[in-house]
């Protein structure tokens, strides 16, 4: 599925969407994620803390992880929002190295990275931009 302005306003205006669910006791910052697959659909995800700090999943990873929980391999691009919860996001969050990782597992060089803000300003990189020289499953052959 190519991304056009279309596509793309609808996977920001998802991202923000899903950062509403977000569960953030602890950290009072929330990030929403929407994952397009290339089939077309969409596969939203949210932060989710715990008491014991290292059992939090980022957005962006529990997208991945539904998606691919449900079958789906192929990826097209994500949309990326996170800020402090209750507010609109005053800046752009990246998505940390452990998704960056997640990401390479399953999206080719050329994988879309939109990180936004609530009003509707965005970047967009791929993922060979934000994780260069990464490690991946042709290493191991
Ligand atoms: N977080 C994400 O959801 N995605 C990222 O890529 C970076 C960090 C979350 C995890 C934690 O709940 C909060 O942001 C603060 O680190």
């Amino acid at each position: 599925m190519k991304v056009n302005d279309t596509i793309r306003t609808e996977l920001i205006n998802k991202a923000l969407e899903a950062r509403k669910a977000a569960y953030t006791p602890y950290s009072g910052y929330a990030v929403g994620a929407a994952l397009l697959t290339k089939a077309g659909k969409v596969y939203l995800g949210c932060n989710i803390e715990n008491a014991s700090f290292g059992a939090t999943n980022c957005a962006e990873r529990t997208a991945f992880f539904k998606a691919v929980s449900e079958g789906e391999r192929e990826f097209t691009a994500i949309a990326i929002a996170g800020g402090k919860a209750g507010e609109e996001t005053q800046e752009y969050a990246y998505p940390c190295g452990i998704c960056r990782q997640v990401m390479q597992e399953f999206c080719e060089k050329e994988f879309k990275i939109f990180v936004v803000k609530t009003n509707g300003e965005f970047e967009e990189h791929t993922l060979m931009e934000l994780l260069p020289h990464g490690f991946g499953g042709d290493n191991l052959t």
